[in-house]
């Protein structure tokens, strides 16, 4: 007995060193993908003037048959997620349970669920771990373990938990809290974290050992709009920030830079390739929100871009980073698969043009200077000309592209 707990020792410190580093859930291992209301469909109510935009279960059904029918299922997309003002404004009044909207939810969470999962799709559900959710329907709070369970109950396979009308120093006890009580139902719920978005806000820099250990994914700073300014926003605040943020990101824990607006009505077609090359090397979450029924079929195409996916899904979940900035030219570079036999890795590189002089503006970098090393060079691909094989690229040759203003360029530089 003796002998076999002293070989056991090491094994299990292990084990318990390695539950402390992350969340073990075993969800999430590649950036979620899927589908919210929130960006494009806010807190409209009104289902009398709105019939397909109020937040009701036939919009929930409508985008859950549509991620099927329109091929978004088939190219990785998975979470048909309800965001906010889905709830009655007060709780059951004998078992003080959440109660879904009863109007525009007539058949309930869990017939909707089934809808859902019936066509392959996993279900998420929005709550906030304060007395109100942001749009002032209740919070968990002072019910975490029944909601929690309730959740569950409803065949939940995804929880977003903002963070409004909360004590912002409660958070880094109460988040974890609330992971625990969904894990201890049982049933396997990928959880989504606002915490570091509000402790930023007020200008406390987050616990990202924490966040790892206890969220699937978290939002790290301000909500998006319907606006290039606001994706450029968002996309300064992860270069500027990154040497503290990027290490974090990883299977099973991501950062999240908020949800794709592709197919609504701020970005143009180039723009809309800048966000999704963009989130494809930051390793975000590709959670699309518009009204699919609407998305231009030439816009559709991006979001189901296979090769952009595939950076945006690499197996290593490495996060990438913003290397360096020449003549206003971004240059944003992910380290993928495949590693070749001395395991030096591929790359994904985008190059985002700052510049609104009007011309595409043409740029030639050495590899080197992009700090693309390998010695037998890399085989190089157009990730948005498909098929497009531009050649064979060593350290010392110059790669030359051309950005048009507020646009993208995107390759994969395959190790050879
Ligand atoms: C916050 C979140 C948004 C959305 C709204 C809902 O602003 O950051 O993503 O969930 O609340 O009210």
């Amino acid at each position: 007995m003796y002998v076999v707990s002293l070989f056991l020792f090491p094994f299990l410190l292990l084990q318990l060193l390695q539950s402390g580093l992350a969340l073990q859930n075993g969800l999430a291992l590649k950036p979620p993908m899927g589908w919210m209301s929130w960006q494009r469909f806010r807190c409209i109510t009104d289902c009398k003037a709105y019939p397909d935009e109020c937040i009701s279960e036939h919009l929930f059904r409508r985008h859950a048959d549509l991620m099927a029918s329109e091929g978004y299922a088939d190219a990785g997309y998975e979470y048909v997620i309800i965001d906010d003002c889905w709830l009655e404004k007060n709780r059951d009044r004998t078992t003080n349970k959440l109660v879904a909207d009863r109007k525009r939810f007539p058949s309930g969470l869990n017939a909707l669920a089934d809808h859902i999962h019936n066509r392959g799709l996993k279900f998420g559900l929005y709550q906030d771990f304060g007395t109100n959710t942001c749009a002032g329907y209740p919070g968990v709070i002072n019910n975490m373990q029944l909601d929690a369970q309730t959740f569950a109950d409803w065949d939940v396979d995804y929880v977003k938990l903002d963070g409004c009308f909360a004590n912002i120093s409660d958070m880094a006890t109460g988040y974890p809290e609330f992971g625990r009580l969904l894990n201890a139902t049982g049933r396997p719920m990928v959880y989504s974290c606002s915490w570091p978005a509000y402790q930023e806000e007020s200008g406390e820099v987050p616990d990202y050992e924490s966040l790892k250990e206890h969220c699937n994914l978290w939002r790290n700073w301000d909500d998006i709009d319907d606006s290039l300014e606001s994706v450029m926003q968002i996309i300064d605040y992860f270069g500027k920030n990154q040497d503290r943020i990027q290490p974090h990101g990883g299977p099973g824990h991501w950062n999240d830079p908020d949800m794709l607006i592709l197919g609504n009505y701020g970005l143009s077609y180039d723009q809309s390739k800048l966000q999704m090359a963009i989130w494809a090397v930051l390793a975000a979450p590709l959670i699309m929100s518009n009204d699919l029924a609407k998305v231009e079929p030439r816009i559709k195409n991006i979001l189901q871009n296979r090769d952009v996916i595939a950076v945006n899904q690499d197996p290593l979940g490495i996060q990438g980073r913003r290397v360096l900035i020449k003549n206003d030219i971004e240059v944003w570079r992910r380290p993928i698969t495949p590693q070749n036999d001395v395991q030096e890795y591929s790359f994904a590189v985008a190059f985002v043009s700052r510049r609104t002089d009007g011309a595409p503006y043409a740029i030639t970098f050495t590899l080197k200077e992009l700090l693309l090393m390998n010695e037998n060079g890399y085989g190089v691909q157009d990730l948005f000309e498909s098929k497009s094989n531009l050649g064979v690229f060593r350290p010392e040759n110059h790669f030359s592209t051309r950005v048009i203003p507020n646009g993208v360029t995107f390759y994969k530089f395959t190790a050879l």
